[in-house]
């Protein structure tokens, strides 16, 4: 069963640091691009921002780090772009998993694994293993991962669980289901590289999460950009559906 309650009952203090961030990583290519530089270079320079951003939420005490690296769209992309992150992600699991585990990190993986090779599957199982205990910053890479192909495997394995309950299931039963299930719904999502919308990620998840886009292409986000978004999170008034007067009333 999910640990949490939805965070969509629940109203969070605000002015904190949010417990769980989701992040799409984007415009390594663009970023690429205007350097003249093919777009596998972005990718790469895009896995020095994503250290960067894991440290920087251990520093500040976030306690869910949810990473977007590959959609179930992807596979569209040109073959030569797609066997490159195939092998950058088996290369980054190899050279950063022990520096994970050191920093008292849980790394899970969250999507469809039927078309990684057996190789990255290995090393996906390996690397959550080795770190499953770690009470710090848990981190969760999204690879072939879709919020749709998310929903509908949860329904499956929660109609293989229960069969009976297939015409009257309620938000609480499928929620123990979702990839996600071990982490709270996140409080702050952020988009780099300037688009504004949600390419099929975690769509149930988001329900209640405080959207916020930045042009800075994912190369270039820093600490400075973090710190930036979680600023601008602290200014929101978390409603859930209720008024504002009611908020105040019960602050
Ligand atoms: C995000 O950057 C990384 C992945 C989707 C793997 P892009 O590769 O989408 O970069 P742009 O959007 O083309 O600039
Ligand atoms: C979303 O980025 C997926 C990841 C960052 C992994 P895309 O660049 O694939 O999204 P679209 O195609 O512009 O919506
Ligand atoms: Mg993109």
């Amino acid at each position: 069963m999910a640990l949490f309650s939805s965070s969509t009952r629940n109203i969070p203090e605000t002015g904190d640091v949010p417990q769980h961030i989701a992040i799409i990583m984007d415009g390594n290519g663009r970023w690429a691009k205007k350097r003249f530089l093919p777009r596998i270079a972005g990718h790469k320079r895009g896995v020095d921002a994503l250290r960067h951003t894991v440290k920087a939420c251990t520093e500040l005490g976030v306690g869910y780090l949810t990473l977007f690296a590959f959609s179930s769209e992807n596979w569209r992309r040109p073959a030569e772009e797609v066997t490159f992150l195939m092998q950058l992600f088996v290369l980054v699991l190899e050279q950063e998993i022990s520096k994970l585990h050191n920093n008292n990190i849980r790394l899970k993986v969250i999507g469809d694994r039927s078309r990684f090779d057996a190789k990255l599957v290995d090393m996906i199982e390996r690397a959550e293993s080795v770190t499953r205990n770690n009470s710090g910053l848990t981190l969760t890479i999204a690879a072939n991962y879709g919020g749709r192909w998310d929903l509908i495997q949860a329904t499956h394995k929660m109609l293989a669980a229960n069969p009976g309950c297939a015409l009257t299931f309620q938000e609480a039963e499928l929620a123990p289901f979702l990839s996600t299930s071990y982490a709270p719904e996140p409080d702050l999502f952020i988009r780099t590289g300037g688009e504004q919308r949600v390419s099929n990620f975690l769509l149930w998840q988001l329900a209640y999460a405080e959207l916020y886009f930045t042009d800075t292409l994912w190369p270039d986000f820093n600490t400075l950009a973090l710190k930036r978004a979680i600023k601008s999170f602290q200014q929101r008034e978390r409603r859930f559906g209720r008024t504002s007067e009611q908020l105040r009333k019960n602050a």
